[in-house]
């Protein structure tokens, strides 16, 4: 097994690696980055430079390369967008910046989601991170049994309201939204607690940006149980700030984690090249 370094960043998940070119990683490290990723949910490679034919090599090491719905990929290769804001676009809504798992209302979700930092701005735009895993485990006995049977439905059309919502203004160029679109605003129902089996842990799976209601109950029934539980897996003791450095290649499981984009860098460009690989459909522990 190849040693990597590896540097625990936040208390709970998330965690730096050094010291290695992806362009030329063999077997044993591939399983060495697997391994952390089981353990840290969220890792981040300093210092790659890779072209995007480059970086959808590195992504399918870990699964099948997913093209995105909905969102315009680069000329000549589909399974690769990019995370674009101009200096000129300012005071619009930006690609993720509400908490989500990436098209969690998809039948088989998303598994890994893959950044690279092509271009930043002096300051801002970081990305936070929020480890349900770690939610899961720090709610108590009572409120565990009652969360556990109940499934929970995700749509894409919440994100697309809130995008119309915002003026219509569309966030990232090329980025195409759901509102309307028949495959996106279905209602799914996943499981509200998933087995994530690489660490054998169980997490929450719902987000303020796809889950619309509990399964049988409506949305008005839903929500304080809901609310409730976007606050507490958002605690910060159980988050992780991204603040990105130059040539960053960034990994999370979306089974485990959700994310936010912060938009707070008006005036200036920010370019990341994202890839998605490996698909899951979510599913309960064993009993
Ligand atoms: C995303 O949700 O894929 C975008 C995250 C970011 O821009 O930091």
């Amino acid at each position: 097994m190849s040693t990597l370094d590896i540097r625990p960043l936040g208390s709970c998940l998330g965690a730096a690696v050094h010291g290695i070119d992806v362009k030329a990683m063999d077997d044993a490290t591939e399983a060495a980055l697997k391994a952390a990723m089981a353990q840290h949910r969220v890792i981040v490679i300093r210092d790659q430079h890779l072209s995007p034919e480059q970086q959808k090599v590195f992504s399918l090491r870990f699964g099948p390369l997913m093209a995105l719905p909905y969102v315009k990929p680069l000329d000549g290769h589909p399974e690769v967008i990019a995370v674009l804001k101009e200096t000129d676009e300012v005071k619009v809504s930006t690609f993720g910046s509400w908490w989500h798992a990436d098209f969690s209302y998809l039948e088989e979700p998303p598994v890994y989601s893959i950044l690279h930092a092509k271009e930043l701005p002096p300051k801002g735009g970081d990305t936070l991170f929020a480890d349900l895993c770690a939610a899961w485990d720090g709610l108590s006995d009572g409120m565990k049994a009652l969360l556990e049977p109940l499934n929970v439905m995700h749509s894409g059309f919440v994100y697309g309201t809130r995008v119309v919502d915002d003026g219509g203004r569309n966030q990232t160029r090329g980025v195409v939204i759901s509102k309307g679109n028949p495959e996106a605003d279905v209602e799914r129902a996943h499981p509200l607690v998933r087995y994530h089996a690489p660490s054998g842990r169980k997490a929450l799976f719902a987000s303020p940006t796809y889950t619309t209601r509990l399964e049988d109950m409506t949305e008005a029934e839903s929500k304080p149980i809901l609310e409730f539980l976007y606050q507490h897996m958002t605690r910060p003791e159980y988050t992780l700030r991204q603040v990105w450095q130059d040539h960053d290649l960034l990994m999370w499981d979306n089974r485990a984690v959700v994310h936010l984009a912060v938009n707070d860098y008006d005036g200036h460009r920010r370019l990341l090249h994202r890839t998605t690989a490996g698909r899951e459909r979510p599913a309960r522990a064993a009993a």
